[in-house]
């Protein structure tokens, strides 16, 4: 993967975190077509190690429609980045998409040549990353990196485009944005620089947004900011959100939707209340049991028995198959994914229906 993606795979940002002007900010959003904004289709991502293939992304199917935001959580290693690098064509070798769809209003990003997917990546489909110096270049001013952004999908003069780029900054809340302009990333605290990447992020208005773990190394006052002014962002502009997180807590409060990763498969999917209150896998039944709660307060935390396998190493059949109390001999084969209920798959041959009051 590539750990220093060029200015334009970020840029972007446009409207409104914090009281602000918009309008002379930047273009309309995109029309939206009829389906979904992203459809994620079978997308299988090896990587091709001395070791052997590891498989980081094994048959991973979701949507995020217009306006709304899909969690897609999971452990450590389950493969969430590599997924959002998959869908904005940063997977470097030894690792390559080998099979699926990624349907961005109908086109096959995976098809896309690299020029193609430049024309998109940083305008159309954005990436806040979890280091804010993935976007960020320290050896540049941020005047300078903004309106590098701004200009690579406009034909604004520097001028405009640095008008433009103070416009951005107030609109994330950094305050006094003409003088901050002017300073380099390390002059920024962690948060401020993460806002910085956002406004980028959010520059030309993307109609997609990949948001992974954008808030984690953020104080809880300031996550909770961040997390409420994208949120709005993206309702008021129509923008699909795909927020990537270790984190149950988070998801709850932000997504309409959830995706449950685990050893590369995506092994759950539904609406997020409906999720969480009603896990069906296993592994989301752990995973939800492992959080505190104000709801389990003096109740022992439970753990999800045994370690996450590695990618090279995972038992046959259900990958959750060595961690998994309802395990039988049927799990010896690796389950598909199913619709159990009414919009909630899992991907188990035996769901946790029983446990539903
Ligand atoms: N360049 C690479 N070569 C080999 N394997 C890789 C490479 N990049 C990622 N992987 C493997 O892909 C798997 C998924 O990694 P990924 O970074 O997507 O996990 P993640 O869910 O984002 O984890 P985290 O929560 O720690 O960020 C991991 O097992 C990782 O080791
Ligand atoms: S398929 Fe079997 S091993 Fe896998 S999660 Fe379901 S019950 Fe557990
Ligand atoms: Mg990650």
């Amino acid at each position: 993967m590539n750990p220093t993606p060029p200015t334009a795979m970020t840029a972007a940002p446009h409207a409104a975190m914090g009281p602000t002007p918009q309008a002379a900010m930047t273009p309309a959003p995109h029309a939206a077509t009829s389906g979904p904004t992203l459809e994620v289709r079978g997308l299988q991502t090896h990587f091709f190690t001395r070791a052997g293939v590891v498989k980081a992304v094994e048959n991973v199917s979701f949507s995020v429609g217009s306006g709304r935001v899909l969690g897609l959580v999971g452990e450590s290693g389950s493969g969430k980045t590599v997924t959002g690098f998959s869908i904005i064509g940063l997977v470097d070798p030894p690792g390559r998409i080998v099979g699926g769809s990624i349907l961005y209003q109908g086109r096959d990003l995976a098809k896309l040549t690299e020029r193609e997917m430049r024309g998109l990546r940083g305008n159309r489909i954005a990436m806040i990353f979890q280091d804010p110096m993935m976007t960020l270049n320290p050896v540049l001013r941020i005047d300078t990196q903004i309106i590098e952004a701004v200009r690579a999908h406009t034909n604004l003069s520097w001028r405009e485009a640095r008008v433009r780029a103070r416009d951005a900054l107030g609109m994330v809340g950094i305050p006094h944005p003409e003088e901050r302009l002017d300073a380099y990333p390390h002059q920024f605290s962690g948060g401020m620089r993460q806002r910085v990447a956002i406004a980028i992020a959010l520059l030309h208005r993307p109609d997609l947004l990949i948001a992974d773990e954008p808030t984690t190394a953020l104080d809880v006052t300031i996550q909770a900011q961040i997390l409420s002014e994208v949120q709005q962002l993206c309702a008021t502009q129509g923008t699909a959100l795909l927020w990537i997180t270790h984190d149950l807590s988070v998801v709850s409060g932000l997504a309409d939707d959830i995706a449950v990763m685990y050893a590369g498969r995506i092994v759950e999917t539904g609406a997020a209340s409906s999720v969480l209150d009603r896990p069906l896998h296993p592994y989301t039944h752990g995973l939800i049991g492992s959080v505190p709660s104000r709801n389990r307060r003096g109740q022992r935390l439970r753990q999800i028995p045994g370690m996450t396998p590695g990618l090279l190493a995972l038992p046959a059949g259900c990958a959750f198959r060595t961690r998994c109390a309802r395990a039988d001999a049927a799990c010896a084969v690796d389950p598909d994914a199913r619709e159990v209920m009414a919009d909630r798959t899992t991907r188990c041959f035996h769901p946790e229906l029983d446990l539903i009051a």
